[in-house]
């Protein structure tokens, strides 16, 4: 009951920022964003849309796939930056790159959105015989969203998407996710619509804090005290399930958000770091686009080979967590 990853694509974003270029919003510097999350630069969606990132990630993956987008059955998109409450960012893919016989839907579960989706897809595909392939898309704008005023965070994030083809495949096989919703005040981005003022007012507090409008708010310790527990985990339940140990993975793609936390994880697990596919460096932390772009570089620059184990493990806003252990 497993998929095959039949092909990949991405987009980014044509600016990039080097981590100078946040001298000019913060007080901060090169060193300390190097050596405490070991990213060096990132991409910076300017005029492009997320449906548009994701279109032209899902172009590239079909084209690989080799096959043609009235034959996808359904399109999952993944963010945390949506360009529309709605429509969905999967409809409008949909449309634009002609699904015209694809479903399409969007999923919710912030950083760990690809593990999720690529999950939903296997299940749709095995619970309905007329789905032949389906498009899973993680595009992010994380930039239009941070507070370029808090240096802990705003220095993190990265723009840019990913998408994958897949297809039922008896190949190895196994997922876990989880969820601790005690932690959803940790990491939060507010939707703040105002009720109608004919409403009357209420001291109602639903218990997140404050933040200005729309910004993403992260408190950095929780989630990093979350995350070093979470990606191991992850794993463990993935490989439980499996029946497979660290020793019968060839690649580790973890969620991109700190160097650190990776270098945690893979200690705990007791794994080299030359397992571990990364992309932090150069893209910083794209949210749910972070382990399809990891999975993708590492497979254009012929790191991931047909036949080798995966496993992909990651951790979000929620708090989520999921790992998916797989044969490419
Ligand atoms: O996908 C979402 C998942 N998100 C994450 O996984 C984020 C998890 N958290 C982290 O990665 C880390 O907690 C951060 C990178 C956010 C922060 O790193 P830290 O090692 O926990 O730093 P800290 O908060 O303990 O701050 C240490 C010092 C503080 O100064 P003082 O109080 O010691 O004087 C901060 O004010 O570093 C200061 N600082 C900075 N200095 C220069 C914080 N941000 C910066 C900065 N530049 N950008």
């Amino acid at each position: 009951m497993g998929i095959n990853i039949l092909g990949m694509g991405n987009y980014l974003p044509e600016q990039t920022l080097v981590n100078d270029d946040f001298k000019k919003f913060v007080d901060t510097n090169d060193e300390w964003i190097r050596t405490r999350t070991g990213i060096t630069e990132r991409r910076m969606a300017g005029w492009e849309p997320v449906w548009y990132m994701g279109k032209e990630a899902a172009l590239s993956a079909i084209e690989r796939a080799g096959i043609a987008p009235s034959e996808i059955g359904l399109v999952i998109f993944t963010t945390v930056t949506s360009d529309f409450l709605t429509p969905s960012m999967a409809s409008i893919v949909q449309n634009e790159i002609g699904a015209v016989n694809a479903a399409a839907f969007d999923l919710g579960a912030a950083c760990t959105g690809f593990v999720y989706a690529l999950d939903t897809a296997r299940r749709f595909l095995y619970t309905d015989d007329s789905l032949k392939y389906v498009l899973v898309i993680s595009s992010e704008a994380i930039s239009r969203f941070c507070d370029f005023t808090d240096r802990q965070t705003c220095i993190l994030f990265g723009d840019g998407a990913a998408a994958a083809v897949v297809e039922r495949s008896d190949k190895m096989y196994s997922c876990a996710l989880g969820s601790d919703g005690s932690g959803a005040r940790v990491l939060f981005t507010r939707n703040l619509a105002p009720a109608p003022e004919v409403m009357q007012e209420s001291d109602f507090s639903d218990g997140f804090p404050e933040k200005p409008k729309h910004l993403l708010y992260q408190d950095g310790k929780a989630v990093y005290k979350f995350a070093v527990q979470a990606l191991p985990a992850a794993f463990e339940l993935a490989a439980s399930k499996a029946g497979v140990t660290k020793d019968d993975i060839d690649w580790f793609v973890p969620h991109q958000a700190n160097v650190r936390i990776i270098e945690t994880a893979a200690k705990k697990l007791g794994v080299s770091m030359d397992k571990f596919i990364l992309t932090l460096d150069h893209f910083g932390n794209t949210s749910s686009a972070s382990i399809p772009l990891a999975l993708n570089e590492g497979i254009e620059k012929g790191l991931i080979k047909r036949g080798q184990k995966l496993a992909l493990i990651g951790f979000g806003a929620g708090l989520t967590y999921g790992g998916i252990i797989l044969e490419y």
